[in-house]
């Protein structure tokens, strides 16, 4: 078993990484905080993974909260059923979340989590790509909003990240896929030698090797924990795991949450920041084939919806978390392992790479 440490102080908790994690015992008991635990899944990974979980949670007083499956339920609404769910099951201060899905599971129920009662404790276990090497590391917790995407959050650090890679075994193409767009953007913002690696392996990663899969989850958890021990609430560095974000949130948000992945509006995002940064000379030719390559390779999509133009893209991207004093940042590549957070894209490449 690999173990990361995500150092934050008494708030630091580390990341176990391994195969056949979900059914052992000792992944949860000292992370528990009392007798009393609620596992919030979702009705796609309950029937999968919730009976291996319970056998870890034997001799606990277990409860389980099942949502519908989706990103469109990653809302107020379901918020608002979990808690009444925790209210009636008469949970307490003390009582430990367990989320058990992907990024939508984890997000939600950390954002429970730090409301219900003005913060309860809460374990991270994580079933897709795209929650394993991103989102249940580093305490953002969020639900949308329809006019924005994670619009209403919290910083808020689990007890611990519990990662069974073998749940990568059941999970969809498409859905690896996305999650290999947050894989990649590791190696464009932070490492370069990374990168090559993936260039070089897809076809591992493809077939699901276990060792591919645990050297890229355990890779992109530890540039996580590192950048997230320097910056939790993201005044500085970790602005930069935002690459592809602004342009992908606008994706998302324009086709309707869920019809376009995560992952791949992401991807596509990233391309067009490559794009930026080319049209600003800021890499190479080569560095920005190699980008869209490897995006390509994964089968994300590198192009954005037809009908969305520069306008609508700026409608949108006026809404992201990023901007300040009314002007958006975007983060954007310097070399394959670089990247910055800078206003300064001018509007004539904007419409450039946004207009097709
Ligand atoms: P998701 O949670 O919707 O999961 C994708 C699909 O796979 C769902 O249908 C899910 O039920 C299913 N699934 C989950 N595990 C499975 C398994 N092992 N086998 C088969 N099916 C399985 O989506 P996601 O890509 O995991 O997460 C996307 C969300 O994460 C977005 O809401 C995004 O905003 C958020 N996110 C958050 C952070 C953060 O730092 N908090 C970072 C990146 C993304
Ligand atoms: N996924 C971006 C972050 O955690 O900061």
């Amino acid at each position: 078993m690999s173990t990361i440490r995500v150092e934050l102080g008494e708030r630091s908790y580390p990341i176990n990484i391994d195969s056949d994690l979900l059914t052992s015992k000792s992944s949860f008991e000292e992370h528990v905080k009392s007798n009393k635990v609620i596992v919030v899944t979702n009705d796609v990974v309950k029937p999968l993974y919730l009976k291996s979980l319970l056998g870890a949670l034997e001799g606990l007083d277990v409860s389980v909260v099942c949502l519908p499956d989706g990103e469109q339920h990653k809302n107020l609404t379901q918020f608002d059923a979990v808690t009444t769910q925790l209210l009636e099951q008469h949970a307490a201060r003390d009582t430990t979340l367990v989320a058990l899905g992907g990024g939508v599971i984890g997000d939600l129920t950390g954002f429970v989590a730090a409301c219900f009662q003005r913060g309860i404790p809460f374990i991270q276990v994580p079933t897709t790509l795209l929650s394993q090497v991103d989102s249940s590391v580093g305490g953002k917790t969020a639900v949308n909003h329809p006019l924005g995407k994670n619009m209403i959050g919290a910083f808020y650090q689990p007890q611990c990240v519990v990662i069974d890679i073998d749940t990568l075994k059941t999970l969809p193409a498409r859905e690896f896929a996305a999650g290999m767009a947050e894989v990649i953007k590791y190696g464009i913002i932070y490492d370069a030698e990374f990168f090559q690696w993936l260039e070089e392996n897809a076809q591992g990663l493809k077939d699901l090797s276990p060792e591919h899969l645990k050297f890229v989850v355990k890779r992109c958890c530890e540039i996580k924990a590192e950048i997230v021990s320097k910056d939790e609430k993201e005044h500085g560095i970790r602005a930069l795991l935002n690459l592809g974000h602004t342009f992908g949130h606008a994706i998302e948000a324009e086709q309707g949450y869920g019809n376009w992945l995560h992952g791949e509006a992401v991807g596509c995002g990233m391309v067009l920041a490559a794009k930026a940064a080319f049209k600003k000379n800021w890499i190479s030719k080569s560095d920005l084939d190699r980008m869209i390559a490897l995006i390509k390779l994964f089968e994300l999509p590198v192009e954005a919806p037809e009908h969305m133009n520069y306008d609508i893209f700026m409608q949108h991207m006026q809404h992201d978390k990023k901007v300040l004093s009314g002007a958006i940042r975007f983060i954007i590549p310097t070399a394959i392992g670089e990247a910055v957070v800078t206003k300064e894209v001018e509007q004539d490449i904007l419409q450039d790479i946004l207009n097709r």
